[in-house]
């Protein structure tokens, strides 16, 4: 299994690119289940999410083409075809593997009348139960039947022809995956439908923008309520995934953590307003250009009071990191993490090397200390692997970082681009 060395204490200063956001790639995907027309994804990420999420497209019958990429390029452009869907299961093993795959049950229903898909089960950072997902698909017409540890969510039928009717929903807590889902599926819905507290993540309009380019009617893009007339059917469209708002927030913590300067080249600045002011609160100076920012740190960090939030709060997936910058902060920090309840299981890592860190309940103290120092330290979850990759950059000596499929999961060729702006770390195989 591979490692990630690395040794600490290198200030990171030039340009970094920011690749295609992998929880939008990962959302708009299965909308090509939605259309027998091809639907072209320029600045898709090499991310082995995205190659189990085209796995996944295969196996139900649609085609996956990249095209026109060379391998030393950010990025790759994909074409979906599903002509025809040859099947409406999502299996277990694929679901186990990759919670995300659970985004393929909406588009199917939708498409096909008929979707079977496995219960995704337990994930490291916390239960994650897809009922929102099935009632929000229920409240447009799905009628739903569990057995064996699959749902089996049906379309109703008139005149022989299965279609969604559309409804009414309003989610009582807001769920990023549950709101893709239903609005997926409602898009070809026979009525119209209103979805109410639904998230807003930046990833959610991207999808909807998606949408609209493929002929969906939907109101309220950006906004806790979605209005979406459904129409007979959607067409092929070209599209460009959208920025990835964490990795540039974490990269960003990787330019104040080492006391160095970076420019972010090809964010979203808008989808990044909660990280770039709390790296503001905490003493970096962040400078905004068109496309670009530049995060220079200045002085010593001050600690900060964090709570995750959706969107536009603080986001559970920038906590980790936050925590790992804020190790290096001149006095205590508090972060609450709202959204996910075992998301901390990065705290006894950065302990191992040297973090002053006390958790209790959802609340965790951070009081920053004079020197983290290098360690083995093992991944657990993806973000939790980049807090540990941050500490390690700014840690004494070197440390060593297993379990590096987490990392490959989420972050787009990650020696390379840390390389290339100073940092000595470097990918080594146990063989
Ligand atoms: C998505 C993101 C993930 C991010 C999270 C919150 C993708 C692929 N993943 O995950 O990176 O951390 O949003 O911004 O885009 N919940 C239920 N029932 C449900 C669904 C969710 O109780 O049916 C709960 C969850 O357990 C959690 C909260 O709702 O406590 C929010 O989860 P949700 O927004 O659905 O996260 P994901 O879509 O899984």
């Amino acid at each position: 299994m591979d490692r990630i060395l690395i040794r600490g204490g290198n200030r990171l200063s030039g340009k970094l690119p920011i690749s295609g956001a992998k929880n939008a790639a990962l959302t708009l995907m299965p909308c090509g289940l939605l259309t027998d027309q091809p639907l072209t994804l320029r600045n898709l990420p090499r991310l082995a999410d995205v190659d189990g999420f085209g796995h996944l497209l295969n196996q139900l019958g649609a085609s996956t083409a990249i095209e026109g990429t060379r391998p030393d390029e950010f990025g790759r452009v994909m074409t979906i075809r599903a002509g025809q869907l040859t099947s409406t299961e999502a299996p277990y093993d694929i679901v186990r593997k990759m919670r995300a795959s659970i985004l393929v049950l909406g588009p199917i229903l939708a498409r096909a009348g008929e979707a079977r898909v496995s219960l995704p089960g337990g994930c490291a950072i916390g239960n994650r139960p897809i009922d929102l997902h099935l009632k929000a698909l229920e409240a447009i017409g799905a009628e739903l039947e569990m057995s064996a540890g699959y749902v089996t969510a049906r379309a109703p039928k008139t005149d022989g022809v299965a279609r969604l009717t559309g409804g009414r929903y309003r989610f009582p807590v807001v769920s990023v995956g549950a709101t893709e889902n239903v609005v997926m599926a409602a898009v070809t819905a026979k009525g119209s439908s209103r979805i109410e507290n639904a998230a807003r993540e930046p990833e959610i309009v991207d999808l909807c923008r998606c949408l609209v380019a493929m002929g969906a009617q939907i109101e309220g893009i950006g906004t806790e309520t979605l209005e979406i007339e459904g129409v007979d059917r959607l067409h092929g469209a070209t599209y460009a995934v959208m920025p990835d708002r964490i990795e540039a927030g974490s990269y960003a913590c990787a330019a104040a953590i080492t006391g160095g300067s970076l420019e972010l080249v090809g964010i979203d600045a808008e989808s990044m307003g909660a990280t770039l002011s709390a790296l503001a609160d905490a003493g970096v100076l962040v400078e905004l250009t068109k496309n670009a920012v530049r995060v220079t740190a200045q002085g010593p960090l001050q600690p900060l009071t964090l709570t995750t939030a959706p969107f536009p709060g603080f986001a559970t997936d920038m906590q980790a990191q936050f925590m790992a910058m804020l190790c290096k902060a001149d006095g205590a920090s508090v972060l609450t993490e709202t959204i996910f309840e075992n998301r901390y299981m990065h705290v006894p890592e950065l302990a191992r090397m040297g973090a002053d860190i006390t958790v209790s309940g959802r609340t965790a103290v951070v009081r920053g200390v004079e020197q983290m120092v290098g360690a083995p330290v093992m991944a657990t979850d993806l973000r939790a692997s980049m807090s540990l990759i941050l500490a390690g950059l700014a840690a004494d000596g070197e440390t060593a970082v297993s379990r590096v499929y987490h990392l490959d999961r989420g972050y787009e060729r990650l020696e390379e681009k840390l390389s290339a702006v100073g940092a000595d770390i470097e990918r080594v195989s146990d063989g």
